[in-house]
Protein backbone atom coordinates (compact mmCIF):
# COMPACT_ATOMS: atom_id res chain seq x y z
CA UNK A 1 0.00 0.00 0.00
CA UNK A 2 1.47 3.80 -0.75
CA UNK A 3 2.49 5.30 2.23
CA UNK A 4 0.07 8.24 1.22
CA UNK A 5 -2.82 5.98 2.41
CA UNK A 6 -4.40 7.17 5.26
CA UNK A 7 -5.26 4.11 7.80
CA UNK A 8 -8.74 4.64 8.02
CA UNK A 9 -12.01 6.42 6.11
CA UNK A 10 -15.11 7.53 6.65
CA UNK A 11 -18.31 5.39 5.59
CA UNK A 12 -21.83 6.25 5.61
CA UNK A 13 -24.50 3.61 6.71
CA UNK A 14 -28.32 3.81 6.20
CA UNK A 15 -29.94 2.79 9.55
CA UNK A 16 -33.63 2.61 8.16
CA UNK A 17 -35.52 5.28 9.74
CA UNK A 18 -34.86 8.10 7.61
CA UNK A 19 -31.45 8.65 8.96
CA UNK A 20 -27.67 7.94 7.99
CA UNK A 21 -24.50 6.93 10.45
CA UNK A 22 -21.13 7.91 9.26
CA UNK A 23 -18.63 5.72 10.79
CA UNK A 24 -14.40 5.28 10.91
CA UNK A 25 -13.61 2.15 9.02
CA UNK A 26 -9.96 0.96 8.52
CA UNK A 27 -8.77 1.61 4.60
CA UNK A 28 -8.95 -2.14 3.14
CA UNK A 29 -6.24 -4.25 1.36
CA UNK A 30 -6.76 -5.28 -1.93
CA UNK A 31 -6.64 -9.07 -2.29
CA UNK A 32 -6.53 -10.97 -5.37
CA UNK A 33 -8.04 -9.14 -8.59
CA UNK A 34 -8.83 -6.59 -6.40
CA UNK A 35 -8.96 -2.74 -6.29
CA UNK A 36 -8.47 -0.05 -4.15
CA UNK A 37 -10.54 3.11 -5.24
CA UNK A 38 -10.36 6.68 -4.04
CA UNK A 39 -13.99 7.52 -4.45
CA UNK A 40 -14.83 10.39 -6.84
CA UNK A 41 -18.54 10.96 -6.89
CA UNK A 42 -21.50 8.26 -5.60
CA UNK A 43 -25.33 9.42 -6.81
CA UNK A 44 -28.08 8.43 -4.56
CA UNK A 45 -31.00 6.27 -6.51
CA UNK A 46 -34.94 5.68 -5.86
CA UNK A 47 -34.35 2.28 -4.84
CA UNK A 48 -32.03 3.31 -1.67
CA UNK A 49 -34.43 5.85 -0.57
CA UNK A 50 -37.44 3.05 -0.89
CA UNK A 51 -35.77 -0.37 0.09
CA UNK A 52 -33.59 1.16 2.68
CA UNK A 53 -33.24 4.58 3.69
CA UNK A 54 -37.17 4.76 5.38
CA UNK A 55 -37.23 1.39 6.44
CA UNK A 56 -34.63 -1.65 5.49
CA UNK A 57 -37.57 -3.47 3.72
CA UNK A 58 -35.64 -5.70 0.83
CA UNK A 59 -35.47 -9.00 0.61
CA UNK A 60 -32.82 -11.16 -1.48
CA UNK A 61 -31.23 -8.89 -3.96
CA UNK A 62 -32.76 -5.99 -2.24
CA UNK A 63 -32.03 -6.76 1.00
CA UNK A 64 -29.32 -4.75 2.65
CA UNK A 65 -26.64 -6.08 5.02
CA UNK A 66 -25.62 -2.87 7.08
CA UNK A 67 -22.58 -2.68 4.80
CA UNK A 68 -21.37 0.95 3.90
CA UNK A 69 -24.01 2.71 1.62
CA UNK A 70 -24.17 3.78 -2.25
CA UNK A 71 -24.50 1.52 -5.28
CA UNK A 72 -23.24 4.31 -7.86
CA UNK A 73 -19.69 3.95 -7.62
CA UNK A 74 -17.07 6.21 -9.21
CA UNK A 75 -13.83 6.86 -8.96
CA UNK A 76 -10.17 6.64 -9.21
CA UNK A 77 -7.72 3.05 -8.53
CA UNK A 78 -5.02 3.84 -6.05
CA UNK A 79 -3.80 0.53 -5.33
CA UNK A 80 -4.35 -2.72 -7.21
CA UNK A 81 -4.08 -6.53 -5.69
CA UNK A 82 -2.11 -9.14 -7.16
CA UNK A 83 -3.38 -10.96 -10.16
CA UNK A 84 -5.05 -8.09 -11.78
CA UNK A 85 -5.02 -8.09 -15.68
CA UNK A 86 -6.20 -4.71 -17.37
CA UNK A 87 -6.31 -1.74 -14.96
CA UNK A 88 -3.83 0.32 -13.04
CA UNK A 89 -3.72 2.82 -10.35
CA UNK A 90 -4.27 5.83 -11.50
CA UNK A 91 -7.20 4.95 -14.24
CA UNK A 92 -10.55 6.35 -13.72
CA UNK A 93 -13.20 3.67 -13.41
CA UNK A 94 -17.17 3.30 -13.32
CA UNK A 95 -18.38 -0.08 -10.49
CA UNK A 96 -20.50 -1.88 -12.63
CA UNK A 97 -23.00 -1.83 -9.05
CA UNK A 98 -23.08 -5.56 -8.55
CA UNK A 99 -20.54 -8.46 -8.07
CA UNK A 100 -21.63 -11.81 -9.72
CA UNK A 101 -19.75 -15.12 -9.48
CA UNK A 102 -18.63 -14.82 -12.62
CA UNK A 103 -19.44 -18.51 -13.36
CA UNK A 104 -23.52 -18.98 -13.94
CA UNK A 105 -25.15 -18.35 -17.13
CA UNK A 106 -26.36 -15.19 -16.39
CA UNK A 107 -22.95 -13.81 -15.25
CA UNK A 108 -21.55 -15.40 -18.51
CA UNK A 109 -24.36 -13.08 -20.87
CA UNK A 110 -22.78 -9.86 -18.39
CA UNK A 111 -25.51 -9.93 -16.30
CA UNK A 112 -24.46 -10.23 -13.07
CA UNK A 113 -27.25 -8.41 -11.68
CA UNK A 114 -29.16 -12.02 -12.13
CA UNK A 115 -26.15 -14.21 -10.96
CA UNK A 116 -28.01 -17.11 -9.44
CA UNK A 117 -25.41 -17.56 -7.14
CA UNK A 118 -26.56 -17.93 -3.32
CA UNK A 119 -23.35 -16.98 -1.82
CA UNK A 120 -21.07 -14.69 -4.11
CA UNK A 121 -23.63 -12.35 -5.29
CA UNK A 122 -23.08 -9.35 -3.59
CA UNK A 123 -24.44 -5.51 -4.97
CA UNK A 124 -22.23 -2.89 -3.94
CA UNK A 125 -23.70 -0.50 -0.54
CA UNK A 126 -26.30 -3.55 -0.30
CA UNK A 127 -24.50 -6.99 0.27
CA UNK A 128 -20.88 -5.43 0.24
CA UNK A 129 -19.58 -2.01 0.86
CA UNK A 130 -20.56 0.93 -1.44
CA UNK A 131 -19.61 4.27 -2.59
CA UNK A 132 -20.38 6.45 0.75
CA UNK A 133 -16.89 6.07 1.61
CA UNK A 134 -13.16 7.96 0.97
CA UNK A 135 -12.15 4.37 -0.51
CA UNK A 136 -14.18 1.17 -2.16
CA UNK A 137 -12.61 -1.87 -2.48
CA UNK A 138 -13.83 -3.24 -5.83
CA UNK A 139 -13.17 -6.42 -8.10
CA UNK A 140 -10.93 -5.37 -11.15
CA UNK A 141 -13.70 -7.85 -13.36
CA UNK A 142 -16.52 -5.34 -11.98
CA UNK A 143 -14.92 -2.21 -13.41
CA UNK A 144 -15.92 -0.27 -16.51
CA UNK A 145 -13.29 2.62 -17.80
CA UNK A 146 -14.49 6.11 -17.51
CA UNK A 147 -12.92 7.46 -21.18
CA UNK A 148 -11.53 11.40 -20.73
CA UNK A 149 -14.39 13.31 -21.98
CA UNK A 150 -16.77 12.11 -18.93
CA UNK A 151 -16.56 13.31 -15.41
CA UNK A 152 -16.92 10.97 -12.41
CA UNK A 153 -19.56 12.15 -11.62
CA UNK A 154 -20.89 11.26 -15.11
CA UNK A 155 -19.65 7.84 -14.28
CA UNK A 156 -21.87 7.41 -11.67
CA UNK A 157 -24.86 7.83 -13.07
CA UNK A 158 -23.81 5.42 -15.54
CA UNK A 159 -23.93 2.56 -13.08
CA UNK A 160 -27.32 2.24 -12.00
CA UNK A 161 -29.98 4.83 -13.81
CA UNK A 162 -28.71 5.71 -17.35
CA UNK A 163 -27.24 1.82 -17.68
CA UNK A 164 -30.84 0.74 -17.20
CA UNK A 165 -32.33 3.20 -19.21
CA UNK A 166 -30.04 2.11 -21.58
CA UNK A 167 -30.69 -1.49 -21.78
CA UNK A 168 -34.88 -0.36 -21.56
CA UNK A 169 -34.66 1.97 -24.75
CA UNK A 170 -32.75 -1.09 -26.25
CA UNK A 171 -35.10 -3.18 -25.95
CA UNK A 172 -38.33 -0.97 -27.28
CA UNK A 173 -36.21 -0.06 -29.40
CA UNK A 174 -36.57 4.16 -30.20
CA UNK A 175 -35.61 6.11 -33.55
CA UNK A 176 -36.90 8.93 -35.27
CA UNK A 177 -40.22 7.42 -36.11
CA UNK A 178 -41.26 7.43 -32.27
CA UNK A 179 -42.89 9.45 -29.71
CA UNK A 180 -41.73 8.45 -26.48
CA UNK A 181 -43.24 8.75 -23.31
CA UNK A 182 -41.69 8.57 -19.82
CA UNK A 183 -44.07 8.57 -16.63
CA UNK A 184 -41.92 9.63 -13.41
CA UNK A 185 -38.87 11.83 -14.08
CA UNK A 186 -36.91 11.11 -10.80
CA UNK A 187 -33.47 10.61 -12.28
CA UNK A 188 -34.26 7.68 -14.12
CA UNK A 189 -37.08 8.84 -15.81
CA UNK A 190 -34.96 11.91 -16.91
CA UNK A 191 -32.43 9.39 -17.64
CA UNK A 192 -34.34 8.08 -20.21
CA UNK A 193 -35.44 11.05 -22.02
CA UNK A 194 -32.09 12.29 -22.21
CA UNK A 195 -30.87 9.06 -24.10
CA UNK A 196 -34.46 8.47 -26.02
CA UNK A 197 -33.75 12.05 -27.74
CA UNK A 198 -30.29 10.98 -28.60
CA UNK A 199 -31.47 7.31 -29.94
CA UNK A 200 -33.67 9.76 -32.18
CA UNK A 201 -36.63 10.27 -30.69
CA UNK A 202 -38.42 12.68 -32.73
CA UNK A 203 -40.90 13.89 -30.14
CA UNK A 204 -40.25 13.45 -25.91
CA UNK A 205 -43.31 13.88 -23.54
CA UNK A 206 -42.48 13.30 -19.44
CA UNK A 207 -45.56 12.94 -16.90
CA UNK A 208 -44.58 13.76 -12.98
CA UNK A 209 -46.59 14.67 -10.07
CA UNK A 210 -43.46 16.94 -8.57
CA UNK A 211 -43.64 20.30 -10.56
CA UNK A 212 -40.37 20.51 -9.67
CA UNK A 213 -39.57 18.03 -12.01
CA UNK A 214 -41.84 18.98 -14.73
CA UNK A 215 -39.92 22.28 -14.09
CA UNK A 216 -36.28 20.44 -14.20
CA UNK A 217 -37.15 18.22 -17.31
CA UNK A 218 -38.00 21.24 -19.67
CA UNK A 219 -35.06 23.92 -18.56
CA UNK A 220 -32.84 21.30 -19.57
CA UNK A 221 -34.93 20.49 -22.89
CA UNK A 222 -34.69 17.00 -22.44
CA UNK A 223 -39.02 16.87 -22.81
CA UNK A 224 -40.74 18.45 -25.27
CA UNK A 225 -43.87 18.25 -23.27
CA UNK A 226 -44.21 17.77 -19.73
CA UNK A 227 -47.35 16.41 -17.94
CA UNK A 228 -48.92 17.16 -14.54
CA UNK A 229 -49.80 13.09 -13.65
CA UNK A 230 -53.80 12.83 -14.01
CA UNK A 231 -56.94 11.22 -14.96
CA UNK A 232 -56.71 13.41 -18.40
CA UNK A 233 -53.02 11.91 -19.43
CA UNK A 234 -54.43 9.46 -22.03
CA UNK A 235 -56.12 11.82 -23.65
CA UNK A 236 -54.06 14.45 -23.92
CA UNK A 237 -50.77 12.05 -25.18
CA UNK A 238 -53.31 11.48 -28.04
CA UNK A 239 -54.21 14.61 -29.39
CA UNK A 240 -50.08 15.37 -29.29
CA UNK A 241 -49.93 12.36 -31.21
CA UNK A 242 -52.71 13.24 -34.20
CA UNK A 243 -55.15 10.88 -32.15
CA UNK A 244 -53.09 7.48 -32.29
CA UNK A 245 -50.69 7.71 -29.29
CA UNK A 246 -47.31 7.22 -28.73
CA UNK A 247 -45.08 4.41 -30.73
CA UNK A 248 -42.85 3.77 -27.61
CA UNK A 249 -43.10 4.19 -23.71
CA UNK A 250 -41.26 3.54 -20.78
CA UNK A 251 -42.39 3.88 -16.94
CA UNK A 252 -40.11 5.17 -14.19
CA UNK A 253 -42.55 5.84 -11.78
CA UNK A 254 -43.44 2.55 -10.35
CA UNK A 255 -46.99 4.26 -9.89
CA UNK A 256 -49.41 1.82 -10.90
CA UNK A 257 -52.11 4.49 -12.84
CA UNK A 258 -48.82 5.71 -14.10
CA UNK A 259 -47.81 2.59 -15.55
CA UNK A 260 -51.34 1.97 -17.10
CA UNK A 261 -51.32 5.19 -18.67
CA UNK A 262 -47.89 4.22 -20.06
CA UNK A 263 -49.68 1.43 -21.49
CA UNK A 264 -52.74 2.69 -22.48
CA UNK A 265 -51.06 6.38 -24.34
CA UNK A 266 -49.21 3.87 -26.57
CA UNK A 267 -50.86 3.12 -30.01
CA UNK A 268 -51.18 0.00 -32.13
CA UNK A 269 -47.72 -1.90 -32.46
CA UNK A 270 -46.46 0.11 -29.70
CA UNK A 271 -43.78 -1.05 -27.38
CA UNK A 272 -43.61 -0.19 -23.56
CA UNK A 273 -40.87 -0.59 -20.83
CA UNK A 274 -41.36 -1.33 -16.90
CA UNK A 275 -38.61 0.00 -15.26
CA UNK A 276 -40.00 1.69 -11.75
CA UNK A 277 -39.65 -1.13 -9.29
CA UNK A 278 -42.14 -2.33 -6.65
CA UNK A 279 -45.74 -1.99 -6.43
CA UNK A 280 -48.62 -3.19 -8.68
CA UNK A 281 -50.20 -2.76 -12.31
CA UNK A 282 -53.71 -3.27 -13.07
CA UNK A 283 -54.47 -3.90 -16.79
CA UNK A 284 -57.64 -4.62 -18.63
CA UNK A 285 -55.70 -7.17 -21.58
CA UNK A 286 -57.63 -6.99 -24.30
CA UNK A 287 -58.72 -3.08 -25.04
CA UNK A 288 -54.95 -2.34 -23.25
CA UNK A 289 -53.06 -4.62 -24.91
CA UNK A 290 -54.13 -7.87 -26.94
CA UNK A 291 -56.90 -5.81 -29.46
CA UNK A 292 -53.79 -3.16 -30.08
CA UNK A 293 -51.15 -5.59 -30.59
CA UNK A 294 -49.19 -3.92 -27.58
CA UNK A 295 -45.75 -5.55 -26.52
CA UNK A 296 -44.81 -4.98 -23.05
CA UNK A 297 -41.06 -5.61 -21.75
CA UNK A 298 -39.66 -5.87 -18.08
CA UNK A 299 -35.91 -4.47 -17.97
CA UNK A 300 -34.04 -4.99 -14.90
CA UNK A 301 -30.43 -2.99 -14.62
CA UNK A 302 -28.08 -4.05 -17.66
CA UNK A 303 -25.36 -6.40 -18.52
CA UNK A 304 -21.34 -4.95 -17.87
CA UNK A 305 -20.95 -5.00 -21.82
CA UNK A 306 -23.82 -2.91 -22.32
CA UNK A 307 -22.52 -0.63 -19.91
CA UNK A 308 -19.17 -0.42 -22.01
CA UNK A 309 -21.40 0.66 -25.23
CA UNK A 310 -23.34 3.67 -23.29
CA UNK A 311 -19.72 4.94 -22.25
CA UNK A 312 -18.43 5.02 -25.88
CA UNK A 313 -22.15 6.82 -26.64
CA UNK A 314 -22.78 9.23 -24.00
CA UNK A 315 -18.86 10.31 -25.38
CA UNK A 316 -20.48 10.06 -29.52
CA UNK A 317 -23.71 11.88 -28.34
CA UNK A 318 -21.18 14.62 -26.23
CA UNK A 319 -23.81 13.65 -23.43
CA UNK A 320 -23.30 14.93 -19.58
CA UNK A 321 -25.20 12.73 -17.38
CA UNK A 322 -24.26 14.99 -14.34
CA UNK A 323 -26.25 17.63 -15.95
CA UNK A 324 -29.15 16.10 -14.03
CA UNK A 325 -27.25 16.35 -11.01
CA UNK A 326 -28.88 19.51 -9.20
CA UNK A 327 -26.95 18.94 -5.99
CA UNK A 328 -23.13 17.74 -4.37
CA UNK A 329 -22.58 17.14 -0.97
CA UNK A 330 -19.38 16.53 0.97
CA UNK A 331 -19.51 12.76 2.77
CA UNK A 332 -19.53 14.99 5.99
CA UNK A 333 -22.91 15.76 5.02
CA UNK A 334 -24.56 12.80 3.27
CA UNK A 335 -27.28 13.13 5.98
CA UNK A 336 -28.57 16.00 4.15
CA UNK A 337 -27.80 14.37 1.11
CA UNK A 338 -30.27 11.30 1.51
CA UNK A 339 -33.08 13.77 3.36
CA UNK A 340 -33.06 15.66 0.20
CA UNK A 341 -33.59 12.84 -2.37
CA UNK A 342 -36.24 11.37 0.01
CA UNK A 343 -38.11 14.64 -0.59
CA UNK A 344 -37.95 14.67 -4.18
CA UNK A 345 -37.71 18.17 -5.05
CA UNK A 346 -34.11 17.85 -6.73
CA UNK A 347 -33.08 16.50 -9.76
CA UNK A 348 -30.36 14.09 -8.71
CA UNK A 349 -27.98 14.15 -5.76
CA UNK A 350 -24.32 13.23 -5.51
CA UNK A 351 -21.48 12.94 -2.64
CA UNK A 352 -18.89 13.65 -4.21
CA UNK A 353 -14.83 13.89 -3.49
CA UNK A 354 -12.12 16.18 -4.48
CA UNK A 355 -12.28 18.28 -7.29
CA UNK A 356 -16.01 16.85 -8.28
CA UNK A 357 -17.44 18.64 -4.76
CA UNK A 358 -16.10 22.08 -6.50
CA UNK A 359 -17.28 21.10 -9.89
CA UNK A 360 -19.97 22.77 -11.71
CA UNK A 361 -22.21 21.18 -15.05
N1 LIG B 1 -35.52 -1.78 -13.27
C1 LIG B 1 -34.33 -1.42 -12.82
O1 LIG B 1 -33.33 -2.07 -13.10
C2 LIG B 1 -34.17 -0.22 -11.98
C3 LIG B 1 -32.90 0.35 -11.75
C4 LIG B 1 -32.80 1.54 -11.02
C5 LIG B 1 -33.93 2.12 -10.47
N2 LIG B 1 -35.14 1.48 -10.66
C6 LIG B 1 -36.39 2.04 -10.14
O2 LIG B 1 -36.76 3.10 -11.01
C7 LIG B 1 -37.62 4.00 -10.30
C8 LIG B 1 -37.15 5.43 -10.50
O3 LIG B 1 -35.91 5.66 -9.86
P1 LIG B 1 -35.51 7.16 -9.47
O4 LIG B 1 -34.14 7.11 -8.89
O5 LIG B 1 -35.77 8.06 -10.61
O6 LIG B 1 -36.58 7.37 -8.29
P2 LIG B 1 -37.54 8.56 -7.89
O7 LIG B 1 -38.36 8.05 -6.76
O8 LIG B 1 -36.73 9.80 -7.72
O9 LIG B 1 -38.47 8.78 -9.17
C9 LIG B 1 -39.80 8.36 -9.28
C10 LIG B 1 -40.61 9.51 -9.88
O10 LIG B 1 -41.93 9.06 -10.14
C11 LIG B 1 -42.81 10.13 -9.82
N3 LIG B 1 -44.17 9.65 -9.63
C12 LIG B 1 -44.74 9.10 -8.54
N4 LIG B 1 -46.03 8.87 -8.73
C13 LIG B 1 -46.31 9.25 -10.00
C14 LIG B 1 -47.47 9.25 -10.81
N5 LIG B 1 -48.65 8.81 -10.35
N6 LIG B 1 -47.37 9.73 -12.07
C15 LIG B 1 -46.20 10.18 -12.56
N7 LIG B 1 -45.07 10.22 -11.82
C16 LIG B 1 -45.12 9.75 -10.58
C17 LIG B 1 -42.18 10.75 -8.58
O11 LIG B 1 -42.66 12.07 -8.33
C18 LIG B 1 -40.70 10.71 -8.93
O12 LIG B 1 -40.28 11.89 -9.59
C19 LIG B 1 -37.61 3.51 -8.85
O13 LIG B 1 -38.76 2.69 -8.66
C20 LIG B 1 -36.36 2.67 -8.78
O14 LIG B 1 -36.43 1.70 -7.76
C21 LIG B 1 -35.26 0.37 -11.41
ZN1 LIG C 1 -30.03 1.99 -8.39
ZN1 LIG D 1 -23.06 -15.60 -11.31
Amino acid sequence: MPSTLPNTMRGALLTGHDRTELRDFPVPQPGHGEVLLRMKASTICGSDIRCIYHEHLGKGPEGYQGVIAGHEPCGQIVVTGPGCRRFRAGDRVIVYHISGCGLCNDCRRGYMISCTSPTHRKAYGWQRDGGMADYLLAEEKDLVALPDELTYTDGAQVACGFGTVYEALEKIGVCGNDALLVTGLGPVGLAAAMLGKAMGASMVIGIDIAQERLDLALKLGLCDHALPSGEGNVEQIRSLTSGRGVERAIDCSAHPAARATAVRATSKWGRIALVGEGGSLSLNPSPDMIHDQKTLYGSWVTSIWKMEELVDRLVRWKLHPEQLVTHRFDLDKVDEAYALMATGKCGKVAVCFDEELSATV
